[in-house]
């Protein structure tokens, strides 16, 4: 059961693959928040991930139980837990990678800017210790409000004089996931059978609401069957929502956890791919960028030995995703720049 799941993920994750005379390097990946909802899930694929060495997870609670459970899978990384803020160096030092999901989860009714007044403080510490024990590290921030939490990363990173605009990723994937799986769901017709796990779809702006713009003029592969206007804006709309939909749905018992930690292991694979310089790994993620007026913005963007080796442009949209562009500018600047005066303030 574990090995076929260890294989599909190494068909799915590792779809291009090392040489036997190529021996994969040493990678150390942090999950910081490890035993929450995403953390739980996100240990075990990245336990299940062969590009990874050791592992390290860190939680204030809960972590021992995480990393003896995790570590009894037969697969190349160790596993160490940590718990308690004087072991959050032992944790990070080292790291390649640290996946942040630590943090309160959203409730019906709230937006994710709701959760800042908790996360942005959690996510201020945690970093403070990443530009101590780990400042060359990757970091891919989940926990939200992604639109501001990236932002203070960075400012955080700034003060402690290691901040390397390369490496610090909002990640964004489960918009990604889900555009993928709503369109490759919407265009499925007799006699068109799209693959699922083929289609890809860009997802650019921010994380949150009307800031998340899938681009699905430019789906791949794609679909014929014309898509009408109404389909596509409530494919655009179902995307928007997405989190919301699971939150609901868990009527309390917090957001995607299961759906998320796919998405974050997905990204973190990419990041460890790029470090290890398997050529032409692209990404959506949300990264200091030029592309629009904008200090923040997700969009396609190359990966490398470095971390961010080129942020790709929006190519070409349709007439209603410039107009979802217009709309969303002002909601993601008000969003950074609540992160930076919180950072800058603290
Ligand atoms: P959760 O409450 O289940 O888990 C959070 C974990 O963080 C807990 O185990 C908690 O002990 C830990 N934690 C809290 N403070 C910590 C600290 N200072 N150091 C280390 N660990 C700490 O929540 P969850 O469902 O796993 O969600 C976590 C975060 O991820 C939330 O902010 C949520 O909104 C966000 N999220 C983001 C995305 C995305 O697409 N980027 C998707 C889903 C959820
Ligand atoms: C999501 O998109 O599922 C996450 O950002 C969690 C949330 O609060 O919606």
């Amino acid at each position: 059961m574990i090995r076929s799941a260890e294989s599909a993920l190494r068909r799915g994750l590792l779809r291009r693959s090392y040489t036997s005379e190529s021996p994969l390097p040493e990678r150390k990946v942090a999950i910081l928040g490890a035993a929450g909802g995403i953390g739980q899930p996100l240990s075990l694929l990245m336990k299940l991930n062969p590009l990874v060495s050791n592992l390290a997870l860190y939680d204030i609670a809960g972590t021992p139980g995480v990393a003896a459970d995790v570590s009894h899978i037969n697969t190349r990384a160790e596993v160490a837990g940590y718990m308690t803020e004087d072991q959050i160096g032992q944790a990070l030092e080292g790291s390649d990678v640290v996946i942040i999901p630590a943090g309160v989860p959203r409730k019906p009714g709230m937006t994710r800017d709701d959760l800042f007044n908790i996360n942005a403080g959690i996510v201020k510490n945690l970093c403070v210790a990443i530009a101590k024990y780990c400042p060359d590290a990757v970091v891919n921030m989940i926990s939200n409000p992604v639109n501001s939490t990236v932002p203070i990363a960075s400012e955080v990173f700034k003060k402690a004089g290691t901040y390397d605009e390369k490496k610090l990723f909002g990640v964004t994937t489960l918009d990604v996931v889900r555009a993928r799986t709503f369109f490759a769901g919407k265009s499925k017709s007799p006699g068109l059978n799209l693959v699922f796990t083929d289609v890809n779809v860009p997802v650019v702006g921010g994380h949150a609401g009307i800031t998340i713009l899938p681009l699905f003029s430019q789906a791949t592969p794609a679909s014929n069957v014309a898509l009408s206007a109404d389909e596509i804006t409530a494919l655009t709309k179902r995307t928007q929502d997405g989190g919301t939909e699971v939150v609901e749905a868990k009527a309390g018992k917090g957001s995607a956890t299961l759906s998320m930690a796919y998405a974050g292991a997905l990204f973190a694979d990419a990041c460890l791919k790029g470090l290890n310089g398997v050529p032409d790994v692209v990404e959506c993620t949300f990264v200091q960028s030029s592309i629009t007026e904008l200090p923040f913005f997700a969009s396609k963007v190359r990966l490398g030995k470095n971390g961010v080796e080129e942020v790709l442009g929006l190519g070409t949209l349709s007439d209603f995703e410039k107009e979802g562009l217009e709309k969303l500018k002002p909601e993601l600047k008000s969003s950074i720049e609540k992160g930076i005066k919180f950072a800058k303030e603290n």
